[in-house]
């Protein structure tokens, strides 16, 4: 056995590893306790941690094919063209003039990574290098959990169906009903699915990127993502995860949505984020 522990860090989901330096490689037996950790509480913290582009891109190898970056090479600033290919910052920070990073400032609503891609990412690893004083809080939100409260009547109403889900890269508060920008990625999605790994079934709807439910008429559909979108953001379905620097976090992307809370804008916050692909992808429930 290993020197490893892991602590739950709420009811919702969230547990942190302690034991384990990823700067040296990993173990096979090591990376296993890890994967089955993180597949039970769906989200992992490792604290403490002092990680290069390539330590974050071998620690996720662990767990899979890392992710290539999604978004267009236009939307690829400078900066980030001679690192990894599946290396993206999450940041404010302006240099010479050029943002470093993507999605800047401000509160982020809940959405799941690459949700608009026709095989979404199965997880994200997302560091911390550089966190404001305070804010920026990173909300993780059970989909297990809240496909388990939801009404057996929407339960009903939603079994076999699709719904439609769009992204505009760069949006973070979405506030139109349809993207309609020029660089919208569109994907439909079972709206009930069984992850392929715990085969446990979850709810993969979300207010960022799901548009409408296919099948119902536009205005059941904008009042039953309305009722789901409140249930998700439930206290009792979350954890909040206040960043440190050092702090490595893995998540499911198949049972969890994320979101951020504002920060002050004048403050610096670095984050590098790698994700991974998914093998064996979700079937509908
Ligand atoms: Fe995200």
């Amino acid at each position: 056995m290993s020197n490893i522990s892991v602590t739950p860090l709420s009811n919702a989901c969230g547990a942190e590893i302690s034991g384990v330096d990823l700067k040296n490689p990993l173990k096979s037996s090591v990376s296993a306790e890890i994967n089955q950790a993180w597949l039970e509480h769906c989200v992992i913290v490792i604290r403490d941690q002092d990680l290069s582009d390539i330590d974050q891109v071998n620690f996720a190898e662990a767990f899979g094919q890392v992710g290539d970056y999604l978004r267009p090479d236009t939307l690829r600033n400078d900066a980030m063209k001679d690192r990894h290919r599946s290396v993206m910052f999450v940041s404010n920070i302006v240099e010479n003039g050029e943002a470093i990073g993507t999605l800047p400032d401000g509160e982020m609503m809940f959405h799941t990574d690459t949700g608009y891609a026709q095989n979404p990412h199965k997880a994200t690893t997302l560091f911390a290098i550089e966190i404001p004083s305070k804010g920026g809080n990173t909300i993780f939100s059970n989909q297990y959990k809240v496909y388990e409260n939801l009404p057996k009547r929407l339960k009903k109403l939603l079994s076999g169906r699709n719904a439609q889900h769009a992204y505009e890269f760069g949006v973070m508060v979405k506030d139109k009903e349809f993207y309609n920008g020029p660089d919208v990625r569109t994907a439909t999605h079972p709206v009930f699915r069984v992850h392929s790994e715990t085969g446990r079934r979850t709810i993969y709807v979300n207010e960022l990127m799901t548009e409408s439910i296919e099948g119902l008429s536009a205005e059941e559909s904008r009042e039953v993502l309305k009722e789901i979108f409140a249930l998700q953001k439930e206290k009792q379905f979350c954890y909040e995860h206040v960043w440190r620097k050092g702090d490595l976090i893995m998540w499911d992307n198949r049972c969890t949505l994320h979101a951020r809370t504002d920060f002050p804008k004048k403050q610096r916050r670095l984050l590098r984020r790698v994700t991974i692909e998914d093998s064996t992808p979700n079937t509908a429930a």
